[in-house]
């Protein structure tokens, strides 16, 4: 009987420490971690769902003559130019996207390097 009530009350404590500890673990993760991914996020995942395909993840790919991101010399406003109206074999995206979304992709692109 107290043997067992014993082993509860360890068994308790254990968990206790850890519910404790991996709690503040994951709060300071939270809080560490939050202004990276908001300052990456909206363009980053646009850009994965629409253009890595034909461009890479990394800008690189290059897939049916779609040009190296890295090495474009266009700034901005060509970049938006070339979203929303497309070139050649580069899709347009003006009914895909909105403004406001073809310049987070764009913002987003121009960070390849
Ligand atoms: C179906 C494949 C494909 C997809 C998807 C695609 N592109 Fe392209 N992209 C191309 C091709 C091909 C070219 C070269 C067009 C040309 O010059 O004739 C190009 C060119 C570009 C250029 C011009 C680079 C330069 O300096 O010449 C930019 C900027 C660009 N793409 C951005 C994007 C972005 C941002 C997305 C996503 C919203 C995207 N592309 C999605 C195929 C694609």
């Amino acid at each position: 009987m107290i043997r067992s009530a014993l082993f509860l009350c360890s068994g308790l404590l254990l968990f206790l420490a850890a519910a404790c500890t991996s709690n503040s673990n994951s709060a300071a993760e939270e809080t560490a971690a939050a202004p990276a991914v908001a300052a990456e996020l909206p363009g980053k995942a646009l850009y994965t769902q629409n253009c890595a395909v034909c461009h890479g993840p990394d800008g690189k790919l290059g897939l049916n003559g779609a040009h190296d991101l890295t090495k474009s010399n266009l700034n901005a406003t060509g970049r938006v130019y070339m979203v929303t109206q497309g070139l050649g074999k580069m899709p347009s995206f003006k009914n895909q996207l909105s403004p406001e979304q073809i310049q987070q992709v764009v913002d987003y692109s121009l960070t390849l390097k």
